[in-house]
């Protein structure tokens, strides 16, 4: 950190018997220029250092002998080959309430608003030494690589994982009248599709992300958690009480495929967290509304849960972007216009998540109640249409080009 001189004792060590153990981590707290006075009773050491220090370009200054027949030595760091960055010396992290969290970390060590492919997975913090290789990121600015409040979702995230096993009351489940029982397992069949694609598509862009930006990267994997656990109990729940899984649609298929091939972060962001899963809130609040029985209600509230943070993550993520780069509006909408185009073929809502949906609402097939699930049904994209308004409005976009994009939305829901 500072170029004033330090000064070690070696007392009796020789030069290969651990002199360097001292003398080396004395030098790493020098700048380059930087003086080490090394006290050594070792009379060879002189030579030894000197050649040593040739190799490492640093300088032998002078020996001068000492009282008491010890010898001071005076090196001068060399630059070559020095670590780049200061050392954290000082940084004393503190728990509070016995506890450290992410957030306490990022805020110990901030981020930087760019990052150096050149320092690979090198933690934040550390000084790294050149002649590394470059990495293959590309997501290295702190604009599109981290919102500001990623370290408190990854700790809100940490501490909110449940078990797909345990967790759940599977014992509790009763059979279901038949028609009500493919119905659920077509709606979970659907939505265990569609968890895929929120497993997949964060996960090509991890590999792309900084490590610079790792609370990043450690939020990513908390959301890959989540969806691995709802496509668990999603499927578990279609097969509990015979309903099976039922049909995947090729307009779910073609909707999802045109999220994997995404290749901009942020534009998958958008598209797959804030109009995506931001549309899955309401159908999931949907489902617990309707939900045959306690334990469905209990699976789809918990996912819910999950994916409210996933929603915040996106939101955060975008409306960070736009805040620095004021161009991301237009490429976000073309990102929505041109997904819009790639499914125009694709017809409405598949007709089994319809249909599903409808009975799942009416509680059976009885006529007046199916009448009644169809007008769920209808409402229900009302409510979709009305909350993705609402998130475009809050991420910036004008109320003209909210009410456009929602309705370019995927008729997939996500
Ligand atoms: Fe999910
Ligand atoms: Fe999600």
């Amino acid at each position: 950190m500072t170029n004033a001189a330090i000064a070690i004792d070696t007392g009796d060590l020789p030069f290969g018997g651990g002199m360097l153990a001292l003398v080396r981590p004395a030098l790493d707290l020098l700048e380059p220029g930087g003086v080490l006075a090394v006290l050594t009773r070792q009379s060879h050491a002189i030579d030894e250092l000197g050649t040593w220090c040739k190799v490492e370009r640093h300088e032998l200054l002078e020996a001068t002998a000492d009282q008491g027949g010890a010898t001071r030595i005076l090196l001068r760091k060399g630059s070559f080959g020095a670590p780049r960055g200061a050392i954290e010396d000082n940084l004393d992290l503190k728990p509070h309430g016995g506890r450290i969290e992410a957030a306490d970390m990022l805020a110990a060590v901030p981020f930087a608003p760019s990052a150096d492919p050149g320092t690979g997975f090198a933690p934040r913090g550390a000084r790294v030494e050149p002649g590394g290789p470059v990495y293959p990121c590309t997501i290295n600015d702190l604009a599109h690589a981290a919102p500001p409040d990623v370290a408190q979702l990854y700790d809100q995230a940490v501490s909110a994982q449940w078990n797909a096993d345990t967790d759940i009351e599977w014992a509790r489940i009763k059979p279901l009248p038949r028609p009500l029982q493919r119905a659920l397992g077509q709606v979970f069949t659907f939505l265990a599709e569609n968890e895929l694609s929120a497993l997949y598509v964060p996960s090509r862009f991890i590999a792309r992300l900084h490590p610079h930006y790792v609370e990043t990267a450690q939020f990513l994997a908390t959301q890959m958690a989540d969806e691995a656990r709802h496509i668990d109990v999603f499927l578990k729940r279609a097969r509990v009480g015979g309903g099976g899984v039922g049909i995947s649609h090729a307009t779910t298929s073609a909707s999802l495929h045109s999220l994997l091939t995404l290749e901009d972060f942020t534009e998958a962001a958008f598209l797959l967290s804030v109009l995506g899963e931001g549309t899955f809130l309401d159908l999931l609040r949907y489902i617990e509304m309707h939900a045959p029985d306690e334990v469905t209600a209990d699976i789809v509230r918990r996912a819910r849960a999950d994916e409210t943070r996933h929603v915040h993550f996106g939101m955060s993520h975008v409306k960070h972007a736009l805040s620095h780069d004021h161009t991301m509006y237009a490429r976000l909408e073309a990102a929505v216009r041109k997904r819009s185009a790639t499914l125009a073929g694709a017809g409405g809502v598949p007709y089994a998540v319809q249909d599903s949906l409808t009975i799942l609402a009416a509680g059976g097939t009885d006529p007046a109640a199916v009448a009644k699930g169809h007008s769920a049904f209808r409402e229900l994209m009302e409510v979709m249409h009305e909350n993705r308004v609402k998130r475009l409005l809050n991420a910036g976009f004008s109320p003209a080009q909210a009410q456009t994009l929602s309705d370019l939305h995927t008729p997939n829901f996500m």
